[in-house]
């Protein structure tokens, strides 16, 4: 049998777990709902979730990876005695799945932007036929699906590289590099005349945007972001050194995940202001305002270089994609690798070849298959909804009541204190928030999820 393949080193497990994390979720989404919600007040909340609860969740994917040396449906098989927890494993790996088929829609779109905007097609477009140029490019049949077609053909040949010589040392490359180019963004972005309004939107705390919905976004977008509840941290829990500290990993890669995001926000809000363009763009804002904003930026209008910084964002956003679906599709190969350890080249093609069925299939529901509903919706929008709604919180919840009521209390002692090695202060609080805490938490989402999802 081919031995086990594990990441090589500390920071070689981070840059992979922070390339998980590190996606669409942190400079599409993140931003403008944290912009929805009343920013400053979004934001607050968020870090409570995402320290609170992300993280102790992602210490918890950890603790069942790393002790069980497997994948979701065997790891879980594997640390109790009822067999029947193997199919909490087999939801996470249905609901990587399906948000793999959605993300590599976006992701489409992405690198079909960096090609755009390389190439010149954005440059010169007003606002108004960048919308259109948005709306015809998404709803067309084939382009799409040729764009996502590239950027899969990206992520499967990384994952056939394997796990050292592909995902660990393309992580170590691609993520240095994703921080430059923000950091380049951010300050092309707060250095523009006006920006500092674009500053006060994302930080300025609005109490009364904060709703509920804002507050359970807030959750939400917490577990997306750190790409906790489906088994994907499982997974790459398995690979982490055996002596590497869990508690600081986790911490790493949070306060990474968050940083970022919260770059995202700088680099986007007051370029989005200094040009006048509206903040309040929610999905589109990064297809249909940004290149408006880039556009703003030629040498008439004395400030230069709108091309090259639209292309910059756009491969920002690429590679933020790639490593995230990398990690998707890896949950799945790694399923398959239990079962013939030596086929991962084959694995990866018959997966790749599935989940591009199923996002090819999402892509034309936004145009050709439009008229194709289940339940009134589009095939994407149903499967955003199931994907939002039900599945995340679910697989999480099962996953904290798995390390808080099912597994032995002195095993997740022992995995986090290395075997006794490391002191763990902090277990008690640990414990607490994994038991009680953390499933309240979940379960108040899964259910109001579902009651609004009814009316
Ligand atoms: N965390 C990724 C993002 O913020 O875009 C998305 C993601 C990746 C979610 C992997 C879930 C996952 F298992």
């Amino acid at each position: 049998m081919a031995e086990k393949q594990g990441f090589t080193s500390s920071f070689g497990a981070i840059a992979a777990a922070v390339g998980s994390a590190v996606g669409l979720g942190n400079i599409w989404r993140f931003p403008y709902i944290c912009g929805q919600y009343g920013g400053g007040a979004f934001l607050l909340v968020y870090l409570i979730f995402v320290f609170l609860i992300g993280m102790l969740l992602m210490l918890s994917e950890f603790i069942i990876g790393r002790r069980s040396q497997h994948s979701p449906i065997f790891a879980y098989e594997s640390l109790s005695p009822h067999k029947a927890w193997r199919y909490a494993g087999l939801l996470g790996l249905i609901t990587c799945f399906l948000i793999l088929g959605l993300y590599l829609v976006i992701s489409g779109w992405t690198t079909n932007y960096v090609f755009d905007s390389i190439t010149g097609h954005l440059a010169g477009l007003s606002p108004d036929q960048l919308d259109s140029h948005f709306a015809s490019f998404s709803s067309s049949a084939l382009r799409p699906i040729i764009f996502i077609a590239i950027f899969l053909a990206l992520t499967a040949l990384v994952i056939i590289g394997g796990v050292q010589k592909g995902i660990e040392k393309v992580s170590k490359i691609l993520m240095p590099v994703l921080v430059v180019l923000l950091a380049i963004l951010c300050v092309r972005s707060v250095t523009l005349p006006g920006a500092s309004a674009g500053l006060e939107y994302l930080f300025r705390p609005d109490f009364s945007k904060l709703t509920g919905e804002g507050i359970l976004a807030a959750l939400g977008q917490a577990l997306f972001s750190l790409s906790v509840g489906m088994g994907v941290m499982i997974v790459y829990g398995s690979y982490i050194p055996n002596n590497d500290n869990l508690l600081k990993t986790s911490l790493w890669i949070t306060v990474c995940d968050t940083l970022i995001a919260i770059l995202a926000g700088i680099a986007i809000f007051p370029a989005v202001f200094a040009c006048g363009q509206d903040p309040a763009g929610g999905p589109g804002l990064v297809f249909k305002i940004l290149p408006a904003v880039f556009n703003s930026m030629n040498p008439e209008s004395g400030l230069p270089f709108g091309t090259i910084f639209a292309s910059l964002f756009f491969i920002l956003l690429t590679i933020a994609a790639l490593t995230s679906s990398i990690s998707l599709l890896e949950a799945q190969v790694a399923w398959g690798s239990e079962y013939h350890p030596k086929h991962r080249t084959r694995h990866t093609l018959i997966l790749s070849a599935i989940v591009l069925a199923i996002a090819a299939f999402c892509s034309l529901s936004n145009g050709v298959l439009s008229h194709l509903k289940v339940a009134g919706s589009t095939i994407f929008d149903l499967i955003d909804h199931i994907n939002s709604i039900y599945l995340p919180p679910l697989c999480a919840l099962l996953t904290v009541l798995f390390t808080g009521w099912v597994m032995p209390k002195s095993d997740i002692r022992d995995e986090l204190s290395n075997h006794g090695s490391l002191r763990i202060s902090y277990f008690g609080i640990y414990y607490f928030i994994i038991r009680y805490i953390a499933p309240l938490a979940l379960l108040v989402v899964l259910v109001t999820g579902i009651i609004n999802s009814l009316h």
